[in-house]
């Protein structure tokens, strides 16, 4: 059973400009480079028939692709911090789409996701490591923002069964087409 989720890939520069983040923070797994993505739907591990019913409805989605980028470094997990992030803006677009993601997921008898979603990209997941080692690494590097990057499609991606990380592997890629034009007023 593949363990699947929904994301947006990481231009390749902009993963490597986030992977000067590494490090700095005794006691965290840094994620490599080529495995940082920003998680859109988790799915889990399922079968191959619903996983196949996942990816054909996937397809549906029409929306068109917008620009992005990771603005700002900060931690989930309060006094007790267990991954730090960075955070995608503007998360409009985003939300929206995990939304659409959200209810075909439902659709095809999933349950809910029962945890807020923010758009982010985990840098670095934490055990042991002290709310105070956290704010102060993010005292010196909180301030970092990548260039925007075109969002032009999401993908399906499959992890290790039950393991989860990387590397991950694209099981189906599905474009975001450009905004169609509006119709122009006052013509003729
Ligand atoms: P994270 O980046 O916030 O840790 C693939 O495993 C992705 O799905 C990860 O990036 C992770 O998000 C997310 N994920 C993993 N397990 C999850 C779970 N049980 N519920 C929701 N999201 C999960």
């Amino acid at each position: 059973m593949p363990r699947l989720f929904t994301a947006i890939e990481i231009p390749a520069d902009v993963a490597q400009s986030l992977s000067t983040l590494r490090g700095g923070l005794p006691g965290a797994r840094w994620v490599e480079a080529e495995n940082y993505h920003l998680t859109l739907r988790f799915i889990g591990d399922i079968d191959d028939a619903l996983a196949h019913e996942v990816a054909s409805l996937l397809g549906s989605v029409r929306r068109g692709g917008f620009e992005l980028r990771l603005d700002g470094l900060t931690s989930f997990g309060g006094r007790k911090p267990r991954a730090v992030v960075a955070s995608a803006q503007p998360a409009q677009p985003v939300i929206e789409l995990q939304a659409e993601h959200e209810r075909l997921m439902q659709r095809v008898g999933l349950a809910p996701e029962g945890r807020k979603y923010t758009p982010h990209v985990t840098l670095a997941r934490l055990r042991d490591v002290s709310s105070r080692a956290v704010a102060d690494y993010l005292a010196t590097r909180g301030g970092f923002r990548s260039r925007p990057f075109a969002v032009t499609r999401f993908v399906l991606l499959s992890s290790r069964a039950s393991v989860g990380g990387g590397p991950y592997v694209v099981e189906a890629a599905y474009p975001l087409q450009a905004r169609a034009v509006g119709a122009q007023v006052g013509s003729g």
